[in-house]
């Protein structure tokens, strides 16, 4: 089975969107075909929001504080995704845990990038939990969002050294170059279609030529 969806994507962002970035730049040059029809954050100050602004990209901005529950919330962020006819919504640093409505509204079609190499070290800090456990190679993740956390179907993944002298901080920033070219491949890979979801599998198929 082909499953292409359409182009427009949703980032979503909560800090400094340098994620965001990486996708608006392989936009504009040619490695990924897709636009990016909003980026909506849950904090007014993200940095990302004046990325998005310079790249004349529709932004919002949904204050959880602003809904009595999660579910709410959840449908708040679906009502203003399908607004700009969304097809796929990008999590780039995005602080918060996405509901199950909001899965559900976008079933096999919300991206996660995470930095470290699932299944290891999910969840906050995952640079320190990699130093801390003393591992000797890390990395990013890029991987389809399901109900738990950090768990989905594996896209794409990029490793990185682990130095015996690495702080929190460098390991990070070595990460995240890997991060920026992972992402816009992996989310390139999800809108060429040719693949399926097999268990927790994300498996390519064959292209027709
Ligand atoms: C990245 O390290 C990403 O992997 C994690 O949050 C961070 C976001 O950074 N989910 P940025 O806002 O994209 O610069």
């Amino acid at each position: 089975m082909t499953r292409a969806p359409g182009r427009r994507l949703g980032v979503l962002v909560s800090g400094r969107g340098s994620n965001l970035q990486a996708l608006i730049d392989a936009i504009a040059d040619g490695r990924l075909t897709a636009s990016i029809a909003v980026v909506i954050s849950n904090v007014a100050g993200a940095g990302g929001l004046d990325r998005a602004r310079l790249a004349g990209i529709d932004t919002a901005v949904l204050d959880r504080r602003g809904w009595p529950t999660r579910d709410d919330y959840g449908r708040a962020l679906v009502d203003e995704l399908r607004a700009h006819a969304v097809d796929v919504v990008c999590l780039a640093g995005f602080m918060r845990r996405i509901g199950p409505g909001v899965i559900a509204a976008f079933p096999d079609r919300i991206v996660n990038v995470h930095p470290s190499l699932l299944p290891s070290f999910p969840g906050l800090h995952a640079q320190g939990q990699a130093l801390a456990h003393g591992v000797k190679v890390s990395g990013v993740t890029v991987h389809l969002v399901t109900a738990e956390l950090d768990d989905g179907p594996i896209i794409v993944q990029r490793a990185v050294p682990v130095l015996e002298n690495d702080t929190e901080e460098t390991l990070a920033a070595r990460i995240l170059v890997e991060e920026h070219k992972a992402y816009p491949e992996a989310v390139q890979r999800v809108l060429d279609g040719h693949w399926v979801v097999e268990g927790r599998r994300f498996v390519a198929t064959p292209s027709k030529a």
